[in-house]
Protein backbone atom coordinates (compact mmCIF):
# COMPACT_ATOMS: atom_id res chain seq x y z
CA UNK A 1 0.00 0.00 0.00
CA UNK A 2 1.22 3.41 -0.88
CA UNK A 3 2.88 5.59 2.05
CA UNK A 4 1.06 8.60 2.92
CA UNK A 5 4.03 10.87 1.70
CA UNK A 6 3.17 9.46 -2.34
CA UNK A 7 -0.40 10.05 -1.94
CA UNK A 8 0.27 13.82 -3.44
CA UNK A 9 1.10 13.16 -6.90
CA UNK A 10 -2.12 10.41 -6.60
CA UNK A 11 -5.17 12.63 -8.01
CA UNK A 12 -6.87 11.96 -10.93
CA UNK A 13 -6.01 14.91 -13.66
CA UNK A 14 -9.84 15.67 -14.14
CA UNK A 15 -13.31 15.81 -12.29
CA UNK A 16 -11.02 14.69 -8.98
CA UNK A 17 -13.30 17.13 -6.74
CA UNK A 18 -16.93 15.88 -9.04
CA UNK A 19 -18.33 13.74 -5.84
CA UNK A 20 -17.19 16.32 -3.51
CA UNK A 21 -18.96 19.25 -5.57
CA UNK A 22 -21.79 17.41 -5.41
CA UNK A 23 -22.22 17.15 -2.06
CA UNK A 24 -22.65 14.32 1.02
CA UNK A 25 -26.17 13.40 -0.53
CA UNK A 26 -24.74 12.41 -3.69
CA UNK A 27 -22.01 9.92 -2.54
CA UNK A 28 -23.53 8.66 0.88
CA UNK A 29 -25.72 6.09 -0.82
CA UNK A 30 -26.27 4.39 2.58
CA UNK A 31 -28.72 7.19 3.61
CA UNK A 32 -30.56 6.80 0.65
CA UNK A 33 -34.10 6.15 0.89
CA UNK A 34 -35.60 3.78 -2.80
CA UNK A 35 -38.80 4.11 -4.23
CA UNK A 36 -39.75 0.85 -4.86
CA UNK A 37 -42.27 0.27 -7.64
CA UNK A 38 -44.60 -2.26 -8.10
CA UNK A 39 -43.87 -5.59 -9.80
CA UNK A 40 -47.48 -6.18 -11.10
CA UNK A 41 -46.79 -3.78 -13.51
CA UNK A 42 -43.54 -6.06 -15.35
CA UNK A 43 -44.38 -9.63 -17.13
CA UNK A 44 -41.59 -11.80 -17.49
CA UNK A 45 -40.90 -13.56 -20.70
CA UNK A 46 -37.00 -15.21 -20.71
CA UNK A 47 -33.90 -15.34 -19.61
CA UNK A 48 -31.75 -13.97 -21.25
CA UNK A 49 -28.13 -13.46 -18.98
CA UNK A 50 -26.67 -14.67 -16.12
CA UNK A 51 -24.36 -12.61 -14.25
CA UNK A 52 -22.09 -13.19 -10.98
CA UNK A 53 -24.95 -10.97 -9.27
CA UNK A 54 -27.69 -11.42 -10.87
CA UNK A 55 -30.70 -13.09 -13.24
CA UNK A 56 -31.82 -11.31 -16.26
CA UNK A 57 -35.09 -11.57 -17.99
CA UNK A 58 -36.35 -9.67 -21.19
CA UNK A 59 -39.80 -9.06 -20.26
CA UNK A 60 -42.95 -6.25 -20.71
CA UNK A 61 -43.63 -3.07 -18.51
CA UNK A 62 -47.37 -4.52 -18.93
CA UNK A 63 -49.28 -0.55 -19.04
CA UNK A 64 -46.81 0.35 -22.27
CA UNK A 65 -46.60 -2.93 -23.74
CA UNK A 66 -42.58 -1.68 -23.81
CA UNK A 67 -40.18 -4.59 -24.15
CA UNK A 68 -37.43 -4.17 -20.70
CA UNK A 69 -34.93 -6.05 -19.36
CA UNK A 70 -34.96 -7.13 -15.68
CA UNK A 71 -32.16 -7.62 -13.49
CA UNK A 72 -32.96 -9.72 -10.80
CA UNK A 73 -29.94 -9.47 -7.93
CA UNK A 74 -28.52 -12.35 -6.08
CA UNK A 75 -28.55 -12.08 -2.24
CA UNK A 76 -25.77 -9.73 -2.00
CA UNK A 77 -25.76 -6.75 1.32
CA UNK A 78 -28.12 -3.86 1.14
CA UNK A 79 -25.71 -1.52 0.97
CA UNK A 80 -24.54 -2.90 -2.80
CA UNK A 81 -27.90 -2.92 -3.85
CA UNK A 82 -28.27 0.55 -2.75
CA UNK A 83 -25.11 1.73 -4.43
CA UNK A 84 -25.95 0.40 -7.78
CA UNK A 85 -29.60 2.01 -7.77
CA UNK A 86 -27.85 5.37 -6.72
CA UNK A 87 -25.16 5.36 -9.25
CA UNK A 88 -27.87 3.83 -12.40
CA UNK A 89 -29.63 6.77 -11.17
CA UNK A 90 -27.10 9.36 -11.63
CA UNK A 91 -25.74 8.03 -15.02
CA UNK A 92 -28.98 7.10 -16.57
CA UNK A 93 -29.66 9.99 -18.54
CA UNK A 94 -25.96 10.15 -19.72
CA UNK A 95 -24.82 9.16 -23.45
CA UNK A 96 -24.76 5.71 -24.45
CA UNK A 97 -25.49 4.43 -21.14
CA UNK A 98 -28.36 1.63 -20.16
CA UNK A 99 -31.65 3.96 -18.92
CA UNK A 100 -32.77 2.30 -15.45
CA UNK A 101 -36.33 2.67 -15.99
CA UNK A 102 -37.84 1.35 -12.71
CA UNK A 103 -37.14 -0.24 -9.67
CA UNK A 104 -39.20 -2.81 -8.07
CA UNK A 105 -39.41 -5.19 -5.50
CA UNK A 106 -40.89 -8.78 -4.94
CA UNK A 107 -43.44 -8.62 -2.18
CA UNK A 108 -43.09 -12.06 -0.59
CA UNK A 109 -39.06 -12.22 -0.80
CA UNK A 110 -38.50 -8.64 -0.57
CA UNK A 111 -35.78 -9.50 -3.97
CA UNK A 112 -34.81 -6.26 -5.38
CA UNK A 113 -35.04 -6.16 -8.86
CA UNK A 114 -33.72 -3.44 -11.45
CA UNK A 115 -35.69 -2.56 -14.56
CA UNK A 116 -33.72 -1.06 -17.47
CA UNK A 117 -34.51 -0.33 -21.43
CA UNK A 118 -34.05 -3.23 -23.40
CA UNK A 119 -31.06 -3.66 -25.84
CA UNK A 120 -31.08 -6.00 -28.87
CA UNK A 121 -27.40 -6.52 -28.71
CA UNK A 122 -25.52 -9.97 -30.24
CA UNK A 123 -23.02 -11.88 -28.28
CA UNK A 124 -20.11 -9.87 -28.95
CA UNK A 125 -17.75 -12.98 -29.62
CA UNK A 126 -19.63 -13.81 -32.65
CA UNK A 127 -20.08 -9.63 -33.31
CA UNK A 128 -16.54 -7.71 -33.02
CA UNK A 129 -14.80 -10.30 -35.72
CA UNK A 130 -17.47 -8.65 -38.44
CA UNK A 131 -16.41 -5.01 -37.72
CA UNK A 132 -15.33 -2.72 -40.75
CA UNK A 133 -12.41 -0.88 -38.74
CA UNK A 134 -15.00 2.49 -38.92
CA UNK A 135 -17.19 0.53 -36.82
CA UNK A 136 -15.01 -0.33 -34.53
CA UNK A 137 -13.82 3.55 -34.26
CA UNK A 138 -17.81 4.64 -33.83
CA UNK A 139 -18.42 1.86 -31.20
CA UNK A 140 -15.31 2.48 -29.14
CA UNK A 141 -16.15 6.34 -29.15
CA UNK A 142 -19.55 5.81 -27.78
CA UNK A 143 -17.98 3.72 -24.71
CA UNK A 144 -15.52 6.70 -24.22
CA UNK A 145 -18.61 9.12 -24.43
CA UNK A 146 -20.14 7.09 -21.96
CA UNK A 147 -17.06 6.60 -19.75
CA UNK A 148 -16.03 10.41 -19.95
CA UNK A 149 -20.09 11.48 -18.74
CA UNK A 150 -19.80 8.82 -15.57
CA UNK A 151 -15.93 10.14 -14.85
CA UNK A 152 -17.34 13.62 -15.24
CA UNK A 153 -19.94 12.99 -12.02
CA UNK A 154 -17.81 11.45 -10.21
CA UNK A 155 -17.91 7.80 -11.05
CA UNK A 156 -15.85 4.87 -11.85
CA UNK A 157 -17.12 1.76 -13.55
CA UNK A 158 -14.92 -0.85 -12.51
CA UNK A 159 -15.76 -3.64 -14.63
CA UNK A 160 -15.38 -2.46 -18.26
CA UNK A 161 -15.23 -5.57 -20.79
CA UNK A 162 -17.17 -6.48 -23.76
CA UNK A 163 -20.10 -8.67 -21.43
CA UNK A 164 -20.92 -5.16 -19.93
CA UNK A 165 -21.24 -3.51 -23.05
CA UNK A 166 -24.38 -3.79 -25.33
CA UNK A 167 -24.45 -3.28 -28.82
CA UNK A 168 -27.41 -2.77 -31.06
CA UNK A 169 -25.29 -3.34 -34.23
CA UNK A 170 -28.60 -2.72 -36.26
CA UNK A 171 -29.45 0.79 -34.50
CA UNK A 172 -25.72 1.10 -34.26
CA UNK A 173 -26.33 1.59 -30.44
CA UNK A 174 -23.87 1.11 -27.99
CA UNK A 175 -25.18 1.29 -23.92
CA UNK A 176 -22.86 0.45 -21.08
CA UNK A 177 -24.72 -1.63 -18.55
CA UNK A 178 -23.67 -3.48 -15.24
CA UNK A 179 -22.99 -0.41 -13.16
CA UNK A 180 -23.11 -3.24 -9.90
CA UNK A 181 -19.26 -2.72 -9.69
CA UNK A 182 -18.92 0.85 -9.54
CA UNK A 183 -18.14 3.10 -7.10
CA UNK A 184 -18.08 7.03 -5.87
CA UNK A 185 -14.30 8.58 -6.83
CA UNK A 186 -13.48 10.67 -3.46
CA UNK A 187 -10.05 11.99 -3.59
CA UNK A 188 -7.28 9.90 -2.35
CA UNK A 189 -9.79 6.84 -0.90
CA UNK A 190 -8.53 3.40 -0.75
CA UNK A 191 -10.16 0.97 -3.14
CA UNK A 192 -11.04 -2.51 -3.21
CA UNK A 193 -8.77 -4.22 -5.12
CA UNK A 194 -11.23 -6.92 -5.67
CA UNK A 195 -13.60 -5.49 -8.44
CA UNK A 196 -13.41 -6.20 -12.62
CA UNK A 197 -13.19 -9.31 -14.11
CA UNK A 198 -9.84 -11.10 -14.54
CA UNK A 199 -8.61 -10.62 -17.71
CA UNK A 200 -9.88 -6.70 -17.76
CA UNK A 201 -8.03 -6.02 -14.44
CA UNK A 202 -6.30 -3.31 -14.52
CA UNK A 203 -2.42 -3.55 -12.92
CA UNK A 204 -3.21 -1.64 -9.99
CA UNK A 205 -5.52 -4.33 -9.30
CA UNK A 206 -2.91 -6.76 -9.70
CA UNK A 207 -0.20 -5.13 -7.18
CA UNK A 208 -2.82 -4.20 -4.38
CA UNK A 209 -2.42 -0.37 -5.37
CA UNK A 210 -5.64 0.40 -3.40
CA UNK A 211 -5.23 4.63 -4.68
CA UNK A 212 -6.57 4.01 -8.16
CA UNK A 213 -8.86 5.90 -9.72
CA UNK A 214 -11.24 6.26 -12.80
CA UNK A 215 -8.23 5.09 -14.82
CA UNK A 216 -8.98 1.96 -14.18
CA UNK A 217 -11.70 1.98 -16.72
CA UNK A 218 -9.16 3.05 -19.33
CA UNK A 219 -7.24 0.30 -18.52
CA UNK A 220 -10.50 -1.84 -19.40
CA UNK A 221 -11.37 0.06 -22.37
CA UNK A 222 -7.61 -0.13 -23.58
CA UNK A 223 -7.81 -4.63 -23.23
CA UNK A 224 -11.09 -4.55 -25.34
CA UNK A 225 -9.69 -2.21 -28.33
CA UNK A 226 -6.66 -4.27 -28.16
CA UNK A 227 -8.62 -7.73 -28.53
CA UNK A 228 -10.53 -6.09 -31.01
CA UNK A 229 -7.79 -5.10 -33.36
CA UNK A 230 -5.87 -7.69 -32.98
CA UNK A 231 -8.64 -10.07 -33.53
CA UNK A 232 -8.10 -11.89 -30.24
CA UNK A 233 -10.87 -12.43 -27.78
CA UNK A 234 -9.49 -11.53 -24.95
CA UNK A 235 -5.82 -10.05 -25.21
CA UNK A 236 -4.62 -10.45 -22.05
CA UNK A 237 -5.77 -14.17 -20.83
CA UNK A 238 -4.31 -14.94 -17.58
CA UNK A 239 -5.32 -18.14 -15.54
CA UNK A 240 -4.77 -16.49 -12.19
CA UNK A 241 -4.63 -12.72 -10.43
CA UNK A 242 -0.74 -13.62 -10.51
CA UNK A 243 -0.82 -15.20 -14.12
CA UNK A 244 -2.69 -12.10 -15.60
CA UNK A 245 -0.23 -9.67 -14.60
CA UNK A 246 2.66 -12.33 -16.05
CA UNK A 247 0.49 -11.82 -19.18
CA UNK A 248 0.17 -7.89 -18.85
CA UNK A 249 4.56 -8.28 -18.39
CA UNK A 250 5.04 -10.03 -21.65
CA UNK A 251 3.86 -7.16 -23.76
CA UNK A 252 4.71 -4.35 -21.55
CA UNK A 253 7.55 -5.55 -20.22
CA UNK A 254 9.22 -5.86 -16.12
CA UNK A 255 11.12 -2.25 -16.51
CA UNK A 256 7.76 0.00 -16.54
CA UNK A 257 6.20 -2.49 -14.00
CA UNK A 258 8.92 -1.61 -11.85
CA UNK A 259 9.18 1.85 -12.63
CA UNK A 260 5.09 2.24 -11.75
CA UNK A 261 5.90 0.12 -8.61
CA UNK A 262 8.82 2.70 -7.70
CA UNK A 263 7.53 6.03 -8.20
CA UNK A 264 4.34 5.11 -5.77
CA UNK A 265 6.52 2.76 -2.94
CA UNK A 266 4.41 -0.20 -3.90
CA UNK A 267 6.10 -3.23 -3.70
CA UNK A 268 5.38 -7.16 -5.21
CA UNK A 269 5.18 -9.91 -3.06
CA UNK A 270 8.49 -11.55 -3.48
CA UNK A 271 6.66 -14.75 -5.28
CA UNK A 272 5.15 -12.87 -7.45
CA UNK A 273 8.63 -10.99 -8.46
CA UNK A 274 10.11 -14.18 -8.87
CA UNK A 275 7.26 -15.23 -11.11
CA UNK A 276 7.88 -12.43 -13.39
CA UNK A 277 11.18 -12.54 -13.36
CA UNK A 278 12.54 -9.88 -16.47
CA UNK A 279 11.05 -9.42 -20.03
CA UNK A 280 11.57 -7.07 -22.53
CA UNK A 281 8.74 -4.93 -23.57
CA UNK A 282 6.77 -6.16 -27.26
CA UNK A 283 6.36 -4.07 -29.69
CA UNK A 284 2.54 -3.35 -30.90
CA UNK A 285 3.64 -3.86 -34.25
CA UNK A 286 4.42 -7.63 -33.49
CA UNK A 287 0.65 -7.99 -32.56
CA UNK A 288 0.04 -7.75 -36.47
CA UNK A 289 -1.05 -10.32 -39.16
CA UNK A 290 -2.43 -11.18 -41.94
CA UNK A 291 -5.75 -11.58 -40.81
CA UNK A 292 -5.60 -8.50 -38.66
CA UNK A 293 -3.36 -5.99 -40.56
CA UNK A 294 -6.41 -3.92 -42.16
CA UNK A 295 -7.42 -3.11 -38.36
CA UNK A 296 -3.81 -2.12 -37.27
CA UNK A 297 -3.70 1.50 -38.09
CA UNK A 298 -0.60 3.63 -36.35
CA UNK A 299 -3.39 5.33 -34.84
CA UNK A 300 -4.77 2.43 -33.49
CA UNK A 301 -1.77 1.04 -32.06
CA UNK A 302 -1.13 4.41 -30.75
CA UNK A 303 -4.26 4.79 -28.66
CA UNK A 304 -3.92 1.16 -27.50
CA UNK A 305 -0.38 2.33 -26.19
CA UNK A 306 -1.72 5.15 -24.49
CA UNK A 307 -4.75 3.16 -22.89
CA UNK A 308 -2.08 0.01 -21.72
CA UNK A 309 0.03 1.72 -19.19
CA UNK A 310 0.87 0.29 -15.85
CA UNK A 311 0.90 3.42 -13.95
CA UNK A 312 -2.87 4.57 -14.19
CA UNK A 313 -1.57 8.57 -13.90
CA UNK A 314 0.07 7.98 -17.19
CA UNK A 315 -2.53 6.66 -19.27
CA UNK A 316 -4.85 8.79 -21.56
CA UNK A 317 -8.22 10.21 -20.25
CA UNK A 318 -11.58 9.30 -21.97
CA UNK A 319 -12.00 12.61 -22.95
CA UNK A 320 -8.51 13.32 -24.29
CA UNK A 321 -9.02 9.65 -26.14
CA UNK A 322 -12.04 11.49 -27.72
CA UNK A 323 -9.54 13.76 -29.44
CA UNK A 324 -7.18 11.41 -30.34
CA UNK A 325 -6.32 10.86 -34.54
CA UNK A 326 -8.18 7.33 -34.27
CA UNK A 327 -11.70 8.89 -34.31
CA UNK A 328 -10.83 11.68 -36.66
CA UNK A 329 -13.12 9.90 -39.11
CA UNK A 330 -16.01 9.49 -36.62
CA UNK A 331 -15.79 13.28 -35.23
CA UNK A 332 -16.19 14.20 -38.92
CA UNK A 333 -18.75 11.68 -39.79
CA UNK A 334 -20.92 12.45 -37.32
CA UNK A 335 -20.03 16.09 -37.42
CA UNK A 336 -18.46 16.18 -33.49
N1 LIG B 1 -30.35 -3.70 -20.80
C1 LIG B 1 -29.97 -4.92 -21.26
N2 LIG B 1 -30.28 -5.28 -22.52
C2 LIG B 1 -29.91 -6.49 -22.99
N3 LIG B 1 -29.23 -7.41 -22.28
C3 LIG B 1 -28.89 -7.12 -21.01
C4 LIG B 1 -29.24 -5.85 -20.44
N4 LIG B 1 -28.78 -5.84 -19.18
C5 LIG B 1 -28.18 -7.03 -18.97
N5 LIG B 1 -28.24 -7.81 -20.06
C6 LIG B 1 -27.67 -9.19 -20.20
O1 LIG B 1 -27.56 -9.80 -18.93
C7 LIG B 1 -26.17 -10.04 -18.57
C8 LIG B 1 -25.95 -9.80 -17.09
O2 LIG B 1 -26.32 -8.47 -16.75
P1 LIG B 1 -25.39 -7.55 -15.83
O3 LIG B 1 -26.08 -6.26 -15.57
O4 LIG B 1 -24.04 -7.48 -16.45
O5 LIG B 1 -25.38 -8.42 -14.49
P2 LIG B 1 -24.18 -8.90 -13.52
O6 LIG B 1 -23.97 -7.75 -12.57
O7 LIG B 1 -24.75 -10.09 -12.83
O8 LIG B 1 -22.99 -9.17 -14.39
C9 LIG B 1 -25.38 -9.11 -19.49
O9 LIG B 1 -24.08 -9.54 -19.72
C10 LIG B 1 -26.25 -9.11 -20.75
O10 LIG B 1 -26.01 -10.26 -21.53
MG1 LIG C 1 -22.11 -8.08 -15.99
Amino acid sequence: MASKASKKNRLPRLYADACKVKGREFWDYEKMKVKWGNLDDYEVVKKIGRGKYSEVFAGFHIPTDKKVVIKILKPVKKKKVKREIKICQAVSKGPNIVALLDVVRDPLTRTPCLVYEFVNSQDWKTLYPTFAPYDIKFYMYKVLQALDYSHSQGLMHRDIKPHNIMIDHEKREVRVIDWGLAEFYLPLQDYNVRVASRHYKGPELLVDDTLYDYSLDIWGFGCMLAGMTFRKDTFFAGADNVDQLYKIAKVLGTDLLTQYLDSYDLELELEIEQRLGKMPRKPWETFKTKENEERCSPEALDLIDKCLRYDPAARVLAKEAMAHAFFEEVRKKEGI
